[in-house]
């Protein structure tokens, strides 16, 4: 176990007000990526809530999500698998559609990604409604995976979307 290092995620997220709609306060990820130092914390903290899990590989949901789960992965020495939106993965792929407020979504994984019994961490920035996190966990189990841990950096607690997930949950900080 590693010991928690002195750092404030928080002070690095920014709030963006009235983005990317009127009324939404939008929680900008950017401010903490161009700092190095602290960047290089929060994967730490990433590592340090996931390696508990024991995960044989790390899953990342396009876009933001790669941002942080390809380093996570390095830092973990395990392999990353994509979830991409609908058309980007060559080979045969499973997808799943999902609702959003208005409309809907597609994420796509490739079919060999995982094989059976293999323990996939999910990892995404943040978590809102939890349709995108949920569609994830979907797609990893559909593929053969096990889920013991749905990850983000940030979780919108007041949205309640960790109730959709059928995996267990956590994030570093919450808002509500
Ligand atoms: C944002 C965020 C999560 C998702 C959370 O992604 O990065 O993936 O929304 O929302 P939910 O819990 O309500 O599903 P977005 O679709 O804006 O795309 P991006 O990651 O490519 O910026
Ligand atoms: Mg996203």
């Amino acid at each position: 176990a590693t010991a928690a290092e002195p750092f404030d995620l928080k002070a690095h997220i920014r709030g963006v007000p009235d983005f990317p709609k009127p009324g939404i306060l939008f929680y900008d990820i950017c401010t903490l990526l161009r700092d190095g130092p602290a960047f290089r914390a929060a994967i730490r903290q990433l590592a340090d809530l996931v390696r508990p899990h024991a995960p044989t590989a790390l899953a990342g949901i396009e876009s933001r999500g790669f941002v942080l789960a390809a380093p996570l992965a390095l830092e973990l020495g395990i392999g990353f698998i994509l979830l991409r939106k609908p058309g980007k993965l060559p080979g045969a792929t499973i997808g799943y559609n999902y609702a959003l407020e208005y409309g809907t979504d597609r994420l796509e994984i490739q079919a060999d990604a995982v094989k059976r019994g293999d323990r996939v961490v999910l990892l995404d920035d943040l978590l809102a409604t939890g349709g995108t996190m949920a569609a994830g966990i979907h797609l990893l189990k559909e593929a053969g995976a096990e889920v013991p841990l749905a990850a983000a950096m940030i979780e919108l607690g007041f949205l309640g979307g960790r109730a959709r997930l059928d995996a267990p949950f956590a994030a570093l900080v919450s808002y509500d």
